[in-house]
């Protein structure tokens, strides 16, 4: 028994890999019907695929790149990261015995994901840059030393992720109406639309959802191309917003997300830091999901849609845990009292 069964290599016969994957039991996220939370759906539900390993969807595209890194026999595997990649990275290198190196943008990266790369032994480096800038450095060092690149430009990576929508359909025996993802570098919104195809293409369906992919207001390069019709993006300069993960401005999957959001008849939203945190406590508090802010701008772009559907996805992409300086700014400190009964039942 190898656990295999209960992981993305369910679905070994549509992963382009022959050797024995790299593995940490990534996949199987429980698909979440949203109970209390009104929307324009009749039917919500919510992926959290912030249950994964490493507390990221990055996990079922790395146990994909970093097997096909072994099976290339790459020693050392390399990526420029928001954070939840670098973290899926080092983890995934250190159960294969790489060597692992990281990128971030410097005082950019969640205190939990950098913890991550830190503490699976990567070698974590810090450029006074933003991501993508990161990424051109990353693909330059990759064309002139023999590292094997992690980013989703990685299409090992992608195949790995599409097996959301593979457990999708597994779970709901349903295609839905539309599926909704934040969007950083456009590689998830690509892959999860990819595995609908193959869907329709192996037979099992005729229909794919709607594929809505959701950007923060600061950072929001897709949606902008989106609103002029266009295939072309105009890059972001600066990218802000308080979900760092998707603190993207030249996403390198641009051309194909915008190609799975037209083919699909799907849209792009743009929400505001506010929306994201609102949504991001509404779920916490209300459903009991705990994500990280990027997570939370897929529900934000739910409630923000316009149109009713009877069915639809928001894809919670990282845990709660990733960030927790995010989540003391939002919400403030415990009240701090002494050790006193009747002190404490006197804040109750
Ligand atoms: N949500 C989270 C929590 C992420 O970490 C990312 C991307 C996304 C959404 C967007 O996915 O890039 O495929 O469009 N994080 C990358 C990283 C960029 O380096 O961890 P995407």
């Amino acid at each position: 028994f190898d656990g295999n069964n209960l992981s993305v290599w369910k679905y070994k016969d549509a992963l382009p890999v022959k050797i024995k994957p790299v593995s940490l039991r990534e996949g199987g996220t429980p698909l979440y019907k949203i109970e209390k939370i009104e929307s324009g759906v009749k039917n919500l539900f919510v992926k959290h695929e912030g249950l994964n390993p490493s507390g990221s969807f990055k996990d079922r595209g790395m146990t994909v790149g970093v097997t096909k890194a072994v099976e290339l026999k790459m020693r050392t595997v390399i990526c420029a990261s928001t954070g939840n990649t670098s973290a899926s990275m080092a983890m995934y290198a250190a159960k294969a015995g790489l060597r692992a190196v990281v990128i971030l943008p410097s005082g950019k990266v969640a205190l939990g994901k950098l913890a991550q790369a830190l503490m699976h032994g990567a070698k974590v480096i810090a450029v006074k840059d933003n991501f993508d800038k990161a990424l051109e450095i990353v693909k330059s060092l990759a064309m002139r030393k023999s590292l094997y690149l992690l980013n989703s430009i990685n299409p090992f990576r992608l195949e790995g992720q599409k097996t959301i929508a593979y457990e999708i359909y597994d779970e709901l025996g349903f295609v839905p109406d539309a599926i909704f993802v934040p969007v950083g570098n456009a590689g998830n919104i690509s892959a999860i639309y990819k595995g609908f195809k193959e869907l329709v293409e192996m037979g099992y369906t005729d229909e794919v959802p709607r594929m809505i992919g959701v950007q923060a207001k600061g950072a929001n390069p897709i949606y902008k191309a989106f609103v002029k019709g266009s295939r072309e993006i105009e890059p972001v300069k600066n990218p802000e917003t308080i979900a760092t993960a998707i603190r993207i401005g030249a996403p390198v999957n641009a051309k194909k997300a915008l190609r799975a959001i037209y083919e699909s008849k799907g849209a792009v939203i743009e929400v505001g830091d506010e929306e994201i945190v609102e949504a991001q406590k509404m779920l916490a508090a209300k459903e009991g999901i705990g994500v990280e802010p990027a997570s939370a701008a897929s529900l934000a772009g739910a409630l923000k849609f316009e149109e009713e559907l009877e069915s639809a996805v928001c894809i919670a992409t990282g845990n709660l845990l990733k960030d927790p300086d995010e989540v003391i700014r939002v919400c403030g400190k415990p009240i701090e009292v002494e050790a006193d009964v009747d002190v404490i039942e006197k804040l109750l």
